[in-house]
């Protein structure tokens, strides 16, 4: 009978990315994808991020613990940045001792070995953590999951300890993989009929500041672009600190790389955003815009937005709110402060009360919907060409992107996965379109 795997992730890109490697892992050991139901391996790759990335993973591996108690031999793994955190394995042995493995984000690589000690017999939970970032593993063999889309790590981990944000402090000190590597699996990677590269890292604009060959991101950049072939090249994430002219140069000389860039503002206050440790005023922020806007007046933005940071007031966020109006971002990720232990802002008096956050949050929400739903309405009657990446079972419609990232529906009767696909835009409901193949 086939051993069947699941894993199920929490949070952003990069853990997405890392869970096709941990899948990778799995299919060499022998074992097949399959559904949380009938795996004999659970792997979760968690969050933290927020608190909620935390809790649900909390829930989600607690619901086990009936099965566990059912099929002994079932074996649970828990992974990710929670792993990193002071204490975390700890609680995780006193809340859910029947889990069997527990590692980290530095020490994915040792997975193999680790199932394989506890299947040799090992009774208790095996930890396995290593507290620093190590050199950077190459030669993965990770098992995607997101054609026509390839994710591509370029850099790991972050120095630039945001005031609110834990990535610091579990992922470890910048690292940049060599340009050769990079180069050599995008080009592999096209060859294989991936049409979309997204380029992945915390910070992609320190790329290559660590590296002994010098080499900028604007240079990656250019180089991965040059690659033959019809792809995209997309790339997060960038820090407005770093995003500069060069950059933007890059990406008005090819036609690969979309003219939409992810600019996580975080706040429009310029106390705030010193407060947070962003190194940039708002100012600053929008003048960086308007340099994007000069070589690329068609360019799209969106970004990350958080309210309620410590000591936040209601000029403050109404700073924020000017600030979305004016860029008018295309689309944006919108976050309610949330304490992290250990980390500079938790520790910081006049912590926002949970009402007022939840009434900023709202407003901001309402208004970045309204901006999305207004572009939308842009587009009706005209044509965009779009990349079919998925199907939507509940409409009944193949969707995919355009350049801008807007998701556009169609109905086919055929496959269309992978197919690049010119629709005409009939309607629109927020921030999808809908429209005719032509
Ligand atoms: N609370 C709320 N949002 C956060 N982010 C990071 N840390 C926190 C936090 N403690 C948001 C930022 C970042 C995005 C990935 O998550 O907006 O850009
Ligand atoms: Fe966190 Fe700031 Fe680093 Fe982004 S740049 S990962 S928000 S510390």
């Amino acid at each position: 009978m086939e051993k069947r795997y699941t894993v199920i992730t929490y949070g952003c890109q990069m853990n997405v990315h890392e869970s096709e490697k941990i899948a990778g892992i799995l299919e060499e050991m022998g074992y097949v994808r399959g559904g949380e139901e009938d795996a004999q391996i659970i792997v979760f790759n968690t969050c933290c991020i927020r608190e909620n990335a935390e809790n649900h993973a909390f829930g989600n591996i607690g619901a086990l613990k009936k099965r566990k108690k059912e099929d002994p031999d079932l074996l649970i793994c828990v992974g990710g940045c929670m792993m990193q955190e002071k204490g975390m394995p700890e609680e995780i042995k006193r809340k859910f001792p029947f889990v069997d493995v527990v590692f980290g984000t530095h020490n994915l690589y040792e997975l193999r070995h680790l199932i394989e000690m506890k299947q040799a017999g090992r009774k208790k939970i095996l930890i396995d953590i290593h507290d620093k970032e190590g050199e950077i593993i190459e030669g993965e063999n990770p098992s995607r999951t997101s054609y026509p889309n390839a994710w591509v790590n370029i850099n790991y981990g972050c120095n630039n300890f945001c005031t609110y944000c834990i990535v610091p402090y579990v992922r470890g000190r910048e690292r940049s993989r060599k340009p050769e590597h990079i180069l050599s699996e995008v080009e592999k990677l096209v060859k294989e009929g991936y049409k979309e590269i997204t380029l992945l890292g915390q910070n992609v604009n320190s790329y290559g500041k660590d590296l002994e060959c010098s080499m900028t991101f604007p240079e990656l950049l250019d180089k991965v672009a040059s690659i033959e072939g019809e792809f995209r090249l997309r790339f997060m994430t960038s820090h407005p600190k770093d995003f500069n002219e060069e950059l933007v140069k890059v990406i008005a000389k090819h036609d690969k790389i979309p003219n939409l860039i992810h600019l996580p503002v975080q706040s429009g206050s310029d106390r705030i955003l010193s407060a947070m440790n962003r190194r940039y005023t708002s100012g600053e922020y929008l003048a960086k815009v308007k340099m994007l806007r000069f070589y690329l007046p068609d360019a799209e933005l969106t970004s990350d937005i958080i309210v309620g940071f410590p000591g936040e007031t209601d000029e403050d966020f109404e700073a924020t709110m000017r600030l979305v109006k004016e860029v008018d971002f295309a689309s944006a990720f919108t976050f309610v402060y949330s304490k992290r232990k250990g980390t500079k802002a938790a520790e910081m008096e006049n912590q926002v009360p949970e009402e007022i956050q939840k009434k900023r949050i709202m407003s901001l929400i309402e208004l970045v919907n309204a901006q999305t739903r207004a572009k939308s309405e842009k587009y009706l009657g005209k044509e965009v060409t779009i990349l079919c990446e998925d199907y939507d079972t509940k409409k009944g419609m193949y969707l995919g992107r355009d350049e801008y990232g807007r998701m556009g529906y169609f109905k086919s009767d055929r496959n269309r996965i992978g197919d690049w696909i010119r629709l005409k835009i009939t309607d629109c409901s927020g921030i999808s379109l809908y429209g005719e193949e032509v």
